[in-house]
Order: structure tokens, then sequence, then C-alpha cells
């Protein structure tokens, strides 16, 4: 298992002074760095942040692989209700094990597809129920706070449909991830007896995908979670280190952070060149945007901080996006996914057709193009004056999918010491839900419903 990182692209003698980072200053951060770390392992030692640990919770992954392994072949269709980071993860793990929809292999009772729900668009899960036999479905609803309005909606239905089907056999068809604690979704998997896996308290959702969260599902599709947990926990031996040099996730978090603090690089864009990694940046952009966008930092200054994250696919992006990239605002900074070895080197047939923009290509191979695309890109921006970076991976397996996992939590852990911040809460979310309550009428949200009362009032004086 091998990721690299190479931010050569990063340093002002790629791009520019203006834009890229000097070594002097590099080394003077070095000590910036140092107390990231410091400030990650005390909390951690205080036991705030639990995501360390879970490539090593050998007793939760012996629990669900003998679910899983007494479940498997009574379903063609694993139905994932859950949304934000109880979704993202299962979905990037699919999509890097199995490849992307709609190029997967043939679902079957040993190839299970995966079903995410994680919106409440109506025509959407009305789709999806009509695509579903019941009878070959196992409903996995995952909520850690088990009261998200999308989840419970959405597993109403669902409940209710398998009922219909089932009668009194549903509940065996449903598997509930949650908090130990107290919420509703809790209490009603007790008592309808689902089967029910917890996720520890200090361990938050968008850093939640290698517990019950990410790995239920998983196993359920036959992924091998531990090899998922071995790279995990690989990376993890890394990311603790005080060496820059052996600890990446705090080298990249901190030239991360010089870069866009210094060099007012407010965009990220995070630009896979493979499908398969294409949840993943849809993983990475949640654990960016909502770790880093904070109001205020530890101390309650104002300070509104943040990177937006911007997924892009490579090649297909560079038809789109690059346009922006290369000669629009001078505002982001670009991270490349490469991979080494590509599962399949798509070999272009050697016969050559007697023309020119055809036949240089006879012979060669679509690893080596889309390789070749990236570097180009990669070399373009540079001489653009656009900082950018490479993580490459040896290979896109459950390995090198764990480890990455790992790798970028711990890189926005220390992304958020370094900005001083609180990287691991998301009050920012709370207003609108609070809202949404309101307007569909849950007990004691009265006071929003009145406030939100009043800021229609305010826009219709105003229409
Ligand atoms: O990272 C987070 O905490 C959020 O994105 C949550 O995962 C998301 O809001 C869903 O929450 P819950 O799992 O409680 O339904």
């Amino acid at each position: 298992m091998a990721i690299g990182f190479d931010s050569t692209n990063l340093l002002a003698e790629m791009v520019g002074e203006q834009n890229g980072l000097t070594r002097d200053e590099i080394t003077q951060a070095q000590s910036a760095a140092a107390d990231a770390l410091d400030a990650f392992r005390t909390a951690y030692a205080h036991g705030h942040y639990g995501f360390p640990d879970l490539p090593t919770q050998t007793e939760t992954v012996k629990a669900i692989l003998k679910f899983s392994a007494g479940v498997r072949g009574s379903f063609d269709t694993i139905c994932l209700i859950g949304i934000g980071g109880s979704a993202l993860g299962s979905w990037a793990l699919d999509c890097g094990i199995r490849g992307p929809h709609p190029i997967q292999p043939q679902f079957s009772a040993t190839n299970p597809r995966l079903v995410i729900l994680d919106n409440v668009d109506p025509t959407f899960i009305a789709g999806a129920l009509e695509s579903m036999n019941p009878r070959k479905t196992i409903a996995v609803v995952i909520a850690k706070s088990g009261s998200t309005a999308e989840t419970v909606a959405t597993f109403l239905i669902v409940r209710d449909w398998l009922i219909t089907k089932l009668g009194k056999r549903a509940g065996e068809r449903i598997a509930v991830v949650t908090s130990a604690g107290k919420g509703d979704l809790k209490q009603l998997a007790t008592s309808e007896n689902y089967v029910t896996f917890h996720l520890p308290d200090n361990v938050g959702g968008r850093f939640s995908v290698l517990s019950a969260v990410g790995l239920l599902p998983a196993a359920l599709a036959g992924f091998d979670v531990r090899r998922v947990l071995k790279g995990a926990a690989r990376m993890n031996d890394d990311c603790w280190t005080d060496s820059l040099d052996v600890n990446l996730a705090l080298r990249s978090a901190l030239l991360n952070y010089l870069i866009m603090t210094q060099r007012k690089k407010a965009i990220h864009v995070a630009f896979p060149y493979s499908n398969r990694l294409w949840g993943m940046a849809f993983w990475f952009r949640q654990l960016w945007a909502e770790s880093l966008g904070k109001a205020r930092n530890r101390s309650g200054a104002e300070v509104h901080i943040g990177q937006t994250p911007v997924a892009a696919l490579g090649t297909t992006d560079q038809h789109s996006q690059v346009q922006l990239y290369m000669e629009g605002p001078n505002d982001k900074v670009f991270s490349f996914w490469g991979v080494g070895r590509h599962s399949d080197s798509g070999r272009i047939p050697k016969t050559k057709l007697g023309y020119e923009g055809f036949d240089y290509l006879a012979g060669q191979s679509l690893a080596k193009l889309i390789d070749a695309e990236r570097r180009a890109t990669a070399a373009a921006l540079t001489e653009q004056g656009r900082p950018n970076c490479t993580y490459m991976f040896d290979k896109v397996d459950e390995e090198h999918l764990g480890a990455f996992m790992q790798l970028m939590e711990f890189q926005t852990a220390y992304m958020g010491e370094l900005l001083d911040i609180n990287a691991f809460d998301q009050e920012g979310v709370e207003l609108g839900k609070k809202y949404t309550f309101a307007l569909m009428g849950r007990k004691g949200y009265d006071q929003f419903s009145d406030r939100f009362s009043a800021y229609e009032a305010k826009r219709k004086k105003l229409i």
C-alpha cells in the first residue's frame, strides 16, 4: 500500500512568490505544525475525538461480519437511508471498489447493489422504491442523532413499504446504525427489535466512515472491510508521527494552511483522475467544507474562515472547468488524485487507420493517456502560476481507500488546529434544521415558527 504526495508545484519556485510558498516560509511554519500535532494529541488523549481508534475496533468489525454472513444471499439490494456523513462514505467505498454506476458488475444476491436514499426528492424516492424488490432488499438506516428529518421521513416510507409487502417479518429486513444514547431511532430500534450497531459518541458523522456507518453497508455488499481497516491502520501510524517527512497528513495540512491563508486561495479543487475516486471527491468535499467552514475561532472571535471544496473529474472536467481554472481568478489550489496502476490498462488497438489524428494513439493505452492528461494539466496550471499538488494512489483497492480516508481525516483535523477552529462541530447547519422542524410542525420549535414568520413578513413587504 502506498500513497504518495508531491507538493513541488506549491512552491514559489514553480508558481511564483505571489502564488507559491517559499522554502523559508515552510521552514518557519514548522513550529505551527508541531503545535497543531500537540494540540490534537492532547484532545485525543482526553477522549474528545475517536476517529483515530476506528481502524482497530475489532469487536465492532466482528459483530458486523457475523451479521452480514448470516444475512448474505437473502437480498440483492442494500437500501441505505442516511444523509451527509451517514451516506457519503458508503458511496465513496462502493464507487472505489466496484466502480461508478451504471457500469458496476451485474447485481445479484452475491453482489448486491447499494441504493443510497440521501435526498427527500419525492420522485427519486418513488423511483427507488419501484426499482427494488422488498423481498430482496435489506434496509440500513443510519443516523447518528437518530432524528435527522430527511432520514426519518424516508425511513418511515421504506418501513411502511416493507411492512405492506412482508408484514411482521419486515423488522428482519431492517438494520440500524445510531448513537448508543437515547435518540428516537435508538428507541424505535429497541422496541421493534431491529439489529442495531452503534457509533462512538466521540466520532462525528463525517469522520465515521470506518465505524459501523461505513462498514456495515460495505460488509453487506461483500467488500473486504478488514483490508479497508488495515490500510487505515497503517496510515494512522504515520499520521501520529512528529516528522513532517513521514506524517503526510500534517505536512499536507501545513502546506494547505499556508497556501490558503498566506496566498489567499479560498477554493480547493479535488481533482481525481479516476471515476473510481469520484465518490471519494464528494466525501472529501463534505469533510473539508463542514469541518473548516466556521464563524468563530476557538477563542470566540469572529473569523468566518474556510476553504470552499470543489469536486472536478479528470479528464472529463478538463473540457468543462479547466478554462476557468487556467484563466479565471487565481483563487484556487488544486489537489490532483492520480492512480499508478489501474485495474485495466485499456489497451488501444494497434491497427493504424491512416489518419494522423488517430494513428499516434495506436498500441498505447487509456491508462497512459489519463496519466498524461493529469500531468499535462498540472504542468499547464503551474505555468499559469496556479498552485497544485498531487496525491498518488499506487492502485485503487480496499487498503488504499481506507488509508486515503484516514489520511484526509487527519489532514482535516490538523488543518482545524492550524486554523484554531473546532473542525468537529457544525453549528452552521442547525438554524436551517430548526426552521425545517418548525415548518413541519415539530413540537418545541414555536420560537422558530415565529422567527420564520417574521422573516416571511419582511420579505412580503419587499416583494
Ligand atoms: O458530519 C456530520 O455530522 C453531518 O454531516 C451528519 O453526518 C449529517 O447531518 C447526518 O446526521 P445524522 O447521522 O445524525 O443523521
